[in-house]
């Protein structure tokens, strides 16, 4: 149990790179305020930093390569038996940069969420920091949302909202919604050990049993102690 008293969810973390949402969430593990058990943190490049720091953190690791797969199908069929090994309760992307076929997107429908680097459903996609600015956008942010199978797509649960600065740079920029990031997925999942949130079978996220009509806003939350 955690200081909290909400039971331990299981959860499988996908990485491709750098993993410092991952970080964030192991901090607050640690901590005892989220109330995970990461079970497992697999991506699907054998170089990504982030699995150093799982296994920094005695997390167990996986690769599952997608250049050594045929197809898309057949990466995803891989990476699916793999999660399922560990028996998550929600399978949480964290820099995860793959696209994931339809199938799988509907085997765990309800039960995964993203983090993007924007406020969706503006700027799906890459290299947003930059486009925000280029299209004279006065905010930007970061988005957490159950994941469908558009890219970047699906019901959005909650956003972390960033003013753009007139001499902003997309690093400068980046570096701050990044920030953001770290408190604003740790909390989200906590949300999801909680059972506070849920996707129901019309994709309508239900919050506190209530329909969410709008994302919620990290502003207006209060964010966890790690
Ligand atoms: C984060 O900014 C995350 O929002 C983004 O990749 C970065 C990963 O950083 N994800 C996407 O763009 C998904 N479309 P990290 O590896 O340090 O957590």
């Amino acid at each position: 149990m955690t200081t909290t008293e909400t039971p331990r969810l299981p959860i499988v973390i996908l990485i491709s790179g750098r993993g410092s949402n991952l970080q964030s969430i192991i901090d607050c593990a640690d901590s005892g305020v989220l109330s995970v058990n990461i079970r497992a943190v697999l991506s699907n490049r054998p170089d990504a930093e982030g699995l150093r720091l799982a296994r920094a953190a005695g997390i167990p690791t996986g690769v599952i390569d997608h250049s050594s797969y045929p197809d898309r199908a057949d990466f995803d069929r891989a990476l699916q038996g793999e999660i399922d090994r560990h028996q998550p309760g929600l399978v949480v992307l964290a820099g995860f940069m793959r696209l994931l076929t339809a199938g799988f997107v509907a085997h765990y429908h309800g039960r995964m969420l993203n983090i993007h680097p924007s406020l969706l459903p503006q700027l799906p996609g890459l290299y947003t920091h930059r486009r925000a600015i280029e299209a004279g956008y006065r905010e930007h942010g970061a988005s957490v949302h159950f994941v469908s199978a558009a890219m970047d797509g699906g019901p959005v649960l909650a956003q972390a909202r960033v003013a753009i600065e007139p001499d902003d740079t997309p690093d400068a920029l980046a570096a701050r919604v990044l920030q953001q990031e770290h408190r604003l997925y740790p909390l989200a999942i906590q949300w999801y050990a909680e059972h506070r949130i849920f996707l129901d079978d019309h994709g309508q996220i239900m919050f506190d049993g209530k329909p969410l009509t709008r994302p919620r806003d990290l502003a207006m939350e209060q964010t966890l102690p790690c």
